[in-house]
């Protein structure tokens, strides 16, 4: 399986940072063909099915929850009836997401960083009945090792693999008391196959797979269940305009994925009780190539 992995080391690293330092795409690789990106994906409705209510009575919280990935299954969940605490930097952002989410549960928001344990330790103390919680906040820098800067390493370690660690941390403990509970982590495939300038931020995803994979053998038997997404390239603001603009070639669907579609596949890991351990690949087919 590595083997195969292996030869995708020329996947695009097209994700764009979300923290103060400069952008750089001088390590993309090069590109034989374009592709077209599709429209950003700025609705917030969920791509609804015909079930509603699946998720009555649950309360979910989603980080990262103020736009791309964590807002879309944050509409999902909430479409499900489930009552959503929506974690982001932002507090008017998340409290105008939480203001337009559907369904028929009431939600809340808590502003912080995810990288700040501390945050979470409060958290934590006020929500001691999460059922179901959502690792999707993330940052991303696209540049050689070499030419990064370590304080910017650490912040997305920090960011992606600390935040998600601690979150886990905290909600577990209660989940194992309550015997209950399911976490779903977002790593990225970047995490798995590597690829050109993105050295931290596929570090950080990759830990998080090995911290996914260890939580559901540590806690499986409190009939709690940990799973992760691996998306590919999906339509939000983390994928860069202009260098995406060189990638679509290399998906075999000839298009990035929606936001929706990663809360798709969260909501059939919320709602599947055999799902442990359970990691999807959502890329388009790109892993195949
Ligand atoms: N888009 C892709 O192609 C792709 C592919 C693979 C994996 N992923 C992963 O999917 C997840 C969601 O990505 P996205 O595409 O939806 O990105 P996005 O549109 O940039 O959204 C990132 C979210 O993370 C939040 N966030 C970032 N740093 C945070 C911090 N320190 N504390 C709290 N919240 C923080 C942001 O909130 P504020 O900025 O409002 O605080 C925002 O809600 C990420 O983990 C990303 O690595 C994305």
């Amino acid at each position: 399986m590595l083997s195969k992995f292996t030869v995708q080391a020329t996947i695009p690293s097209l994700l764009r940072t979300h923290i103060s330092q400069p952008t750089r795409y001088t390590c993309l690789p090069a590109f034989k063909k374009s592709f077209s990106p599709s429209a950003s994906s700025a609705s917030i409705s969920s791509s609804a099915s015909a079930c509603s209510g699946r998720l009555s009575g649950k309360k979910c919280l989603i980080t990262g929850a103020s736009r791309g990935i964590g807002r879309a299954i944050a509409a999902r969940f909430a479409a499900e009836d489930a009552s959503c605490v929506l974690v982001g930097r932002n507090v008017s952002t998340i409290e105008k997401v939480a203001a337009e989410l559907e369904g028929k549960a009431r939600h809340q928001t808590r502003a912080g960083d995810v990288g700040d344990r501390a945050f979470w330790v409060e958290t934590a103390k006020e929500l001691k009945d999460i059922d179901i919680l959502v690792n999707a906040a993330g940052i991303t820098h696209s540049s050689l090792l070499l030419a990064t800067k370590p304080e910017l390493v650490e912040n997305i370690y920090r960011t992606n693999l600390l935040g998600t660690t601690w979150a886990c941390q905290v909600f577990a403990k209660n989940m194992v008391r309550r015997k209950a509970g399911c976490i779903i982590n977002v790593s990225s495939l970047l995490g798995v196959a590597g690829g050109r300038g993105s050295a931290a931020y596929a570090a950080s995803k990759a830990g998080i797979l090995g911290l996914t994979r260890a939580l559901a053998g540590e806690m499986g038997q409190s009939n709690i269940r940990v799973n992760a997404i691996v998306p590919g390239y999906i339509e939000t603001q983390m994928t860069d305009e202009n260098a995406r603009a060189q990638a679509l070639e290399a998906v075999p669907a000839k298009r990035f994925g929606k936001p929706e579609e990663i809360a798709d596949a969260a909501i059939f890991l919320a709602l599947n009780e055999y799902a442990n351990n359970c990691i999807i690949n959502l890329d388009g087919g790109l892993s195949a190539m």
